[in-house]
């Protein structure tokens, strides 16, 4: 016992001093390094394999990727950290294997690496990254509210989270067999998704993107959005005789089913929030819902099939026009709300020696539509040719044409306005396209058959 006690008393003199003259030693952050590390580590760097590739078999050991993953999940992402905050020495970039290892010789990197030099320089952007984190960086508060970017994937099981800044994936929402439609509610707490294979209307955390409410439905669903104060979600009810059903975002309440002109693919709330605006395509309708009774208005008959809408605006805020995709029909329609009438048709440009896609359309040769947040510019998707075009508001003149891949679908434009995010259900990517540029920048892997999508301010979560 007395040899004990001297002996830490020993212990103690020798180590408190040492502890003292060295610098102190910060706390390494797991969510930095699950947001910001890991996709280092799964990024492809032309002429370089990838670190994940090598290192999923072992020294030091990454968690195997499940066969069709882009990322880690939860649980394996909080492997990885415990076995790779072993190769950073907290405070000392400069010391920390994992940042040597890769880096070359000439920028003090270590003599060699089985798996190459990655990082010419430590002023590389990614090797910035992991010394960042290395010296203790958090999330922190400007992380706490992040725009995102939420990709669908109507033939799997998961919707992806990209980050707009750097375009890379930065979560999965697991869990929701067949999501449809996608929106965020305004406050940027959560996201709602509509479950086809439940029935149900999917409440997500936006910090730990997980399904904490299934809400039942009337139906079998569509489309979803939500009113603009946040307190309802209106979702659009495929199945015969059809209807939107209305949630309170409160007590997750299924409150009421609005019977509506047929069965319904999308539904709308408009920008000013006055209206719920419903397509059918069986019944070829379009049903305006007033928010404020949560009653029918009015309605108006096409000549085919409602598809995706968009809605122009006035200069007060109020809805000026809308523009409707229809069934077998490569273009779009404008409808004036006020008059409550077709005004305008316009169809898409052929593109002469690209061949016409004419497989799995689903009766929809064009079915996405995107406005800029400016109100200055229109996207549609065209299955057609494989691209989207661009026309400027308010008179509908063709800018461009662009090539994306394989059956563009829905369009998402973020609240900055810069860039256009297009799913291709066929490549199972999301396309980025530059709007001041007018060019296709990136295609971002993502999960099977990627359709609906949406962006917007997400409180995502900080460390813990
Ligand atoms: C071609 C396969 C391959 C790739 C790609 C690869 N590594 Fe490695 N890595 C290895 C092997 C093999 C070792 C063990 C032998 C060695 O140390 O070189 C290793 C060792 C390491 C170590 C351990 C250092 C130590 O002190 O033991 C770290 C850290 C590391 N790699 C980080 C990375 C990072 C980060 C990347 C991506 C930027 C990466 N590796 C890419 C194969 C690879």
């Amino acid at each position: 016992m007395t040899a004990f006690v001297s002996h830490a008393c020993l212990l103690a003199l020798t180590i408190v001093p040492v502890l003292a003259q060295n610098r102190p030693r910060p706390a390494l952050d797991y969510a930095f390094f699950k947001d910001r590390v890991q996709p280092i580590l799964l990024d492809k760097r032309p002429g370089h394999a990838r670190c994940v590739t090598c290192h999923q078999h072992g020294s030091p050991p990454l968690e195997p990727l499940a066969a069709g993953a882009a990322i880690w999940n939860e649980e394996q992402s909080r492997k990885n950290f415990a076995i790779w905050k072993m190769f950073a020495v907290p405070g000392q970039p400069e010391k920390s294997p994992l940042l040597l290892h890769p880096l070359a010789r000439e920028a003090g990197g270590d003599r060699f690496h089985a798996g190459g030099k990655h990082w010419k320089s430590r002023s590389d952007p990614e090797w910035q990254t992991l010394a960042g984190w290395v010296r203790g960086q958090t999330m922190g508060a400007n992380r706490a509210a992040a725009v995102r970017v939420l990709q669908t994937n109507a033939a799997g099981d998961n919707v992806h989270v990209i980050d707009p800044a750097t375009n890379r994936v930065v979560g999965i929402i697991e869990d929701i067999e067949v999501p449809h439609g996608i929106t965020i509610a305004p406050d940027g707490t959560r996201i709602y998704i509509t479950d086809e294979a439940l029935r149900t209307l999917d409440v997500v955390d936006a910090k730990t993107l997980k399904v904490f409410q299934r809400i039942p439905l009337s139906g079998r669903p569509n489309n979803v959005d939500v009113s603009r104060d946040g307190s309802k979600v209106y979702v659009g009810i495929r199945q015969a005789p059809g209807a939107v059903d209305v949630i309170d975002a409160k007590s997750f309440k299924n409150v009421k089913s609005v019977p509506v002109k047929g069965e319904i693919h999308n539904v709308y709330v408009t920008p000013d929030g006055k209206y719920a605006v419903a397509g059918s395509i069986a019944a070829s309708a379009i049903s305006v819902i007033d928010t404020s009774t949560d009653a029918l208005a009015w309605t108006l008959t096409l000549d085919a099939g409602i598809r995706p809408m968009a809605f122009t605006r006035n200069k007060d805020g109020s809805t000026k026009e809308i523009i409707v995709q229809l069934s077998n029909f490569h273009g779009f329609v404008v409808v004036d709300f006020a008059a409550r009438k077709e005004v305008r048709r316009i169809t898409l440009p052929d593109v002469p020696g690209h061949e016409k896609e004419t497989q799995g359309l689903q009766g929809s040769p064009s079915h996405g539509l995107a406005i800029t947040p400016d109100g200055k510019m229109l996207w549609a998707t065209s299955k057609y040719y494989d691209s989207v075009a661009a026309y400027s508001l308010p008179d509908y003149q063709l800018l461009k044409v662009i090539p994306v891949g394989l059956h563009p679908e829905w369009l998402t434009i973020p609240p900055d306005g810069r860039q256009l995010y297009v799913a291709i259900a066929g490549d199972d990517a999301t396309a980025v396209v530059d709007i001041r540029k007018m060019e296709l920048v990136k295609k971002i892997p993502v999960g099977a058959v990627p359709k609906r999508n949406a962006s917007g301010t997400l409180l995502t979560a900080s460390s813990n």
